[in-house]
């Protein structure tokens, strides 16, 4: 049962698909004191109770014991200690002696305090104009079910999305593209799209592309898609200040960019110096802007991916002035521990700072108000013009889209990645616990940089990251511009990359049409184990195994040096120990704690009793996911009785998904798995 409040006067975030009618009584799942300026929320944690949610956010699938700051921003560094990364989900789940869900849909800052200050105290700290939603159902799947009811429908990609992509900043030309290609090709290792970072463009102006560097881009785009790799270019929120460029121009001319309270348009910097940011919560801004998408689509593009849009800002013109005066005024100083520290925080405050974001002002049809208290819904409403212009451009045709920042309700025009982490063991387990909180918020087209982006990677971090990696609907290869090259050909010999991408590919069939239930169903495609055996305390502990789909668990290992690692299993279960898509060995574990050995080039998963997944059956020839022979599947599973899977299928392109007709029950007896758990179907 869903129960909306609300407080004050609060914007249209468009969060939510469904009209819920407003409850006058005073909320029952927690606590409330309202003061001028907030509305606060108490609720008294039992010791077990556990907290799962918040989507992108720092530390463990259970968020108990720490402080979350709702205020999408641009860091890099994805510590324990950060409060905030780049998207926004206000929506968690109690779960205990009560369980419930709440969403705070307020586009401004929010805290959640999990038992940070107090560890019995969940306190959540929202603006003074906020709605609130309780959600409560019989289990933690129904409450995620009915919230993802309640907000609509998660973005679904193009089936080509799902194979193995390759991208670097610092990729500045068709050569080095073409380079890419080659490495992948010459080494036999699938490769289904390459990206091109803000190098691309024009003195980094978007929807241009730099004419030296890529002499004939829709011919070389063509030429790409005849061997089914795609290109996919990043877009940057900030439109560089330039004379006679055409998007700068007209955005000025018709009054589409953000503005200072004078009516002056704002002016902050990022990559290209000077930038003004489309007015992206203004619906005719909002138009124009994704109308631009249009000159690239035009050059045979049919994936984008969204950056700097919560948005960042290295300094705005005010900002530096004020800096560069205070620091010019201690040039002949003697500085001690206090002004050399001033001195130093005073750099870093000039990117990214609230006084920029409190400086600006969005015309939301009409409404004036300031950008800090709709800070969070940036991000969203970029891939929102995004997609919404697609809807024209190409109505039949999924196009890829992903964003940096988001917010609930973006999930349902695009995917996001999960920004600039860093080529650290830490970082690889951080990403683990992050899909499944992801997911509960409707977000389940994505991925982290895989390898990291940040730093040196190291072949060993890339075998095990890709290990997790190839069930992510998003897998991408990632690098920061001047780190060691990350193409997986950059490590020497190359089988065991290629073993385990062709892993991915052989196992498309199944993601796939896991993905497509979870979108169309509204459920999750990564669960923490306590979503599937509720009953189970030991599972509701566990922080590092997921469950994928219906019928398998992952336990990645994510410890350098390590040759194995302890896996809970819930239930008994089949381990499947994959070396390639040929090379497989199965066995049988009962349920509970076990030490299993997994060498750094072994995929290892595990099938639920009476469950089965297909494999696509692949020849050598498999470069691309329209090389994939789905005619007929390869059938692993763990038959007590009888196994059964309900294998969605479409054409991977189109939006008319029609459930019916593309779904296909298959039954195995345990006869005719006999006790191999293999059936050639
Ligand atoms: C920041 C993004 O998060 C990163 O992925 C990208 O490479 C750089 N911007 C440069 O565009």
């Amino acid at each position: 049962m869903i129960k909306k409040y609300v407080f004050g006067n609060p914007i249209e975030t468009g969060a939510t698909v469904q009209k819920i009618p407003e409850s006058l009584s005073k909320i029952s799942v927690m606590q409330m004191e309202k003061t001028e300026d907030k509305v606060v929320l108490f609720y008294n944690m039992e010791k077990e109770d556990i907290v799962y949610g918040l989507g992108e956010q720092v530390r463990g699938i259970n968020k108990r014991g720490f402080s979350y700051i709702s205020y999408a921003t641009d860091d890099p560094i994805h510590t324990e200690g950060k409060h905030s990364l780049y998207g926004i989900h206000n929506f968690l789940i109690v779960s205990g002696k009560w369980t419930f869900g709440i969403f705070i849909d307020d586009p401004g800052k929010v805290i959640f305090d999990v038992g940070e200050t107090s560890m019995e105290t969940l306190k959540i700290t929202a603006g003074k104009d906020c709605v609130i939603y309780t959600i409560e159902a019989e289990s933690l799947k129904g409450i995620v079910k009915q919230f993802r009811q309640l907000v609509g429908r998660s973005y679904i990609p193009p089936k080509w999305a799902f194979g193995y992509q390759q991208s670097r900043w610092g990729y500045e030309n068709q050569k080095d593209i073409k380079d890419v290609i080659s490495g992948y090709k010459d080494h036999k290792i699938p490769l289904e799209a390459v990206y091109l970072d803000i190098d691309y463009m024009e003195h980094y102006k978007d929807f241009t592309v730099d004419k030296e560097k890529f002499s004939d881009f829709p011919k070389f785009v063509n030429e790409l898609k005849e061997q089914n790799i795609h290109l996919v270019p990043i877009i940057d929120a900030g439109v560089k200040i330039e004379e006679g460029y055409s998007v700068y121009e007209e955005g000025v001319e018709n009054n589409y960019f953000c503005k200072e309270e004078d009516g002056k348009d704002f002016t902050a910097a990022v990559w290209p110096g000077k930038v003004h940011f489309p007015d992206m919560l203004n619906t005719k801004a909002r138009e124009w802007f994704g109308g631009k998408y249009e000159l690239l689509t035009k050059q045979g593009i049919d994936g984008f991916w969204n950056d700097m849009n919560e948005p960042a800002i290295f300094y705005s013109e005010e900002n530096l002035k004020k800096v560069l005066e205070e620091i010019i005024a201690m040039k002949d100083e003697n500085l001690d521990i206090h002004s050399f520290f001033h001195l130093k925080d005073l750099v870093g405050s000039l990117s990214n700072s609230s006084i920029d974001y409190a400086a600006f002002y969005h015309n939301m049809d009409g409404l004036k108000i300031c950008h800090k208290d709709v800070h969070n819904l940036y991000g969203f409403y970029m891939t929102k013009a995004a997609a919404e212009a697609f809807e024209k451009i190409e109505p039949k045709k999924r196009i890829l889209l992903f964003s940096r920042s988001s917010y609930i309700g973006m999930h349902r025009y695009g995917g996001i990645w999960t920004g600039d982490n860093h080529a650290w063991w830490q970082q690889l387990l951080l990403s683990i616990q992050q899909m499944p909180s992801l997911n509960m918020c409707g977000i389940l087209y994505t991925g982290s940089d895989i390898g990291g982006f940040g730093g040196d990677t190291t072949k060993d971090l890339l075998l095990r990251w890709l290990e997790f990696g190839i069930f992510t609907p998003l897998m991408r290869n990632h690098s920061a511009a001047g780190t060691r090259k990350q193409e997986v050909y950059q490590f020497g010999d190359t089988k065991d990359f290629r073993n385990i991408i062709r892993i991915r590919y052989a196992l498309i069939p199944y993601l796939y049409s896991e993905f497509m239930k979870a979108a169309l169903e509204d459920e999750m495609y990564f669960r923490p184990l306590a979503f599937d055996y509720p009953e189970d305390t030991s599972a509701k502990r566990v922080e590092d195994q997921l469950m994928v789909g219906e019928s398998i668990m992952i336990a990645p290992v994510y410890i350098q040096n390590a040759y194995g690692r302890y896996i809970y299993l819930p239930e008994e279960m089949l381990m499947v120990r994959m070396k390639s898509p040929e090379e497989k060995q199965f066995e049988v574990w009962e349920k509970g704690d076990h030490y299993i050995e997994i060498a750094l080039n072994e995929v290892v998963f595990f099938i639920k009793k009476n469950h089965m997944l297909p494999l696509a059956i692949l020849d050598d020839m498999v470069n691309t996911t329209a090389d994939l022979d789905e005619s007929r599947y390869e059938w692993i599973g763990f038959a007590e009785e009888r196994a059964e899977y309900t294998l969605y299928r479409d054409d991977g392109i189109s939006k008319t998904y029609t459930p019916q007709k593309d779904w296909k029950s298959y039954v195995f007896s345990e006869e005719d798995f006999a006790d191999k758990y293999q059936i050639l179907g």
